[in-house]
C-alpha cells in the first residue's frame, strides 16, 4: 500500500482524543490536587496491571507526597458485561492496607463493575479511607452507579487505546490517547497504528 493511501486509512482506523501534552498537564494537576488532599499522609495507590501502569508511574511522580505504589492483577471471566464483574485475582497486594489510605488508581472505569468487585474487596480488608482516581471516565456506559473521586478526563462512549490501554495487549505504549473508530479493521491489521509508535 502506498504510503499516502496508507495514512488515509490510519486516520479512519483511529484518532487522536487526548494528546501527550493534554495528558501530562492533566496528570499534573491530579497529582497536585491529591498532594493536597493528603497533606501529612502516606497514602498507597493501588493499581490494576497492566492498563494502570502507565498512569500510575506518572501520576506518582506528579504528587509531591511519600505514596506507596503497590499493584493488582485480576482477570475477568470474559467480557465485564457477560461476567457481571466476576472477577479473579491473579496477583494481590503484599502488604496490610488496614488503618492506611489507599487510593485505587484506574486507568478507565466503563461499565464499572470491575471497580465494584475490587472496591469491595479492599474495603473488606480496613483501610482508614478508600478513594478511586482514574485517568478516564466513561461514565455513559455505567452500570454500576460509582463516582470516582479524582478523574482525568471525561471519556466519550468510544473504544480507547494508547498510554496504558490495549486492543489484545496492543498499543499500550501509544504515548497518546488514540480513540478507535475501526476496531474491525484495527483487529485485521493492527500495523495500521504503527506510525503512531513512530511519532513518539
Ligand atoms: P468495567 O468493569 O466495565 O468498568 O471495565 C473496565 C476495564 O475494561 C478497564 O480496566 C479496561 O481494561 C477495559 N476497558 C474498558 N473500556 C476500554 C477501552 O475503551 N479501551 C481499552 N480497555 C477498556
Ligand atoms: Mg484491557
Amino acid at each position: 500500500m502506498g504510503s499516502l493511501l496508507r495514512s488515509a486509512v490510519m486516520t479512519e482506523v483511529a484518532s487522536v482524543l487526548f494528546g501527550r501534552e493534554d495528558i501530562r498537564s492533566r496528570v499534573q494537576a491530579l497529582g497536585r490536587t491529591i498532594a493536597g488532599d493528603y497533606v501529612g499522609r502516606e497514602p498507597i495507590l493501588i493499581t490494576v496491571l497492566k492498563g494502570g501502569a502507565v498512569f500510575l508511574a506518572d501520576l506518582m511522580r506528579a504528587t509531591p507526597l511519600s505514596v506507596e505504589p503497590h499493584f493488582m492483577a485480576i482477570s475477568r471471566y470474559g467480557d465485564a458485561e457477560e461476567s457481571l464483574g466476576r472477577v479473579q485475582i491473579l496477583l494481590d497486594v503484599d502488604i496490610d492496607i488496614a488503618g492506611r489510605d489507599v487510593i485505587l488508581v484506574e486507568d478507565i472505569v466503563d461499565t464499572g463493575l470491575t471497580l465494584r468487585y475490587l472496591l469491595g474487596v479492599l474495603r473488606a480488608r480496613g483501610p482508614s479511607s478508600l478513594e478511586v482516581c482514574t485517568l478516564l471516565d466513561k461514565a455513559v456506559r455505567r452500570i454500576v452507579p460509582l463516582a470516582p473521586r479524582y478523574v482525568g478526563f471525561e471519556c466519550p462512549d468510544r473504544f480507547v487505546v494508547g498510554y496504558g490501554l490495549d486492543v489484545q495487549e496492543r498499543f499500550r505504549n501509544l504515548p497518546d490517547i488514540l480513540q478507535v473508530d475501526d476496531l474491525v479493521a484495527l483487529q485485521a491489521d493492527p500495523s495500521l497504528l504503527a506510525p503512531r509508535f513512530a511519532s513518539a
